[in-house]
């Protein structure tokens, strides 16, 4: 077993991995700063985009006082990476906030390295503002800092904290027209699970359109056809059962967070009454 496999089962970081998720929770409600934050603007997570930058700089500064490169440059690779700890620490705190508890175990521990390392850097800072060279302050903080990457990686891409949970169903949804069942037995305002062949879907009537989109939330899977009906800007919404991502109806678009890719769509027609859905295999272009 690895340590990050042994740090997920370790039901003892329970209390302080909730108790941080409480205060994030508490801080960070559901609205444009906690959308930000997940990168819902930019249509993937942010954290890591972040947090290349922020480790990158400090593990360039730790490599740099390795083989005896200037303490200026080193220093100013610190300031660097200092500078953009805090919104890559808000982003990452904002998706271990909707993480589920193994990923949370392993987020405290990634959190706890992180503010060691990022004390060390800084320390080196104030090191050299007073005459000192700070280089065994930089070499802990980078062991410190490459430590906690593992356990990010761990988090993205063992845990899946992070990724596209649906991007897999424009390429195995079926691309020819699959029934779904009478067109009159769609109830309306009641999200409704079907199958377009062997691919879940969610079924949605709402006064204009039946729309159909994939039964599975971007974020982290959850059943789309618990979730609610409702209505911003004048269009027709779900809202994921789970930690309540809301998506538009008509395109799957995401309207908040914390899921930041679209709900995978299908075109639908409707054939001798019977309701017919094959999926979009490339959103935004229309299927011929
Ligand atoms: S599974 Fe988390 S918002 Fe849908």
């Amino acid at each position: 077993m690895t340590i990050a496999e042994r740090i997920e089962r370790a039901r003892g970081l329970d209390r302080v991995a909730g108790a941080a998720r409480d205060a994030v929770q508490g801080v960070l409600r559901t609205g444009a700063v906690k959308d930000a934050l997940h990168g819902v603007w930019l249509g993937h997570a942010l954290h890591p985009a972040l947090a290349q930058f922020t480790l990158g700089s400090f593990v360039s500064a730790s490599l740099l006082d390795a083989v005896g490169g200037r303490t200026r440059e080193s220093s100013t690779l610190v300031a660097a990476g200092l500078a953009a700890t805090l919104p890559t620490v808000a982003s990452g705190w904002a998706d271990y906030a909707d993480g589920h508890e193994e990923q949370q175990r392993v987020g405290v521990v990634h959190a706890a390295l992180n503010g060691a390392g990022v004390a060390l850097y800084a320390g080196a800072l104030l090191a050299r503002s007073r005459g000192g060279r700070g280089r065994a302050l930089t070499a802990a903080g980078g062991a410190l800092v490459s430590l906690s990457a593992y356990l990010g990686g761990h988090m993205a891409f063992r845990q899946a904290l992070g990724p596209n949970h649906a991007e897999a169903v424009p390429h195995t949804g079926p691309e020819d027209w699959q029934p779904l069942g009478p067109l009159a037995e769609v109830p309306d305002r009641r999200p409704v699970r079907r199958l377009a062949g062997d691919t879940p879907v969610v079924v949605v009537r709402t006064a204009d359109a039946v729309a159909v989109l994939a039964d599975r939330c971007p974020h982290a899977s959850a059943p789309l056809h618990e979730g609610e009906l409702g209505e911003q800007d004048g269009c027709a919404t779900l809202t994921c059962p789970w930690h309540g991502s809301v998506f538009r109806t008509a395109d799957g678009g995401v309207v908040h967070g914390p899921a930041t890719a679209p709900v995978p769509r299908f075109e639908t027609r409707a054939v001798d009454g019977v309701l017919e859905a094959r999926v979009v295999t490339h959103p935004g272009v229309p299927a011929s």
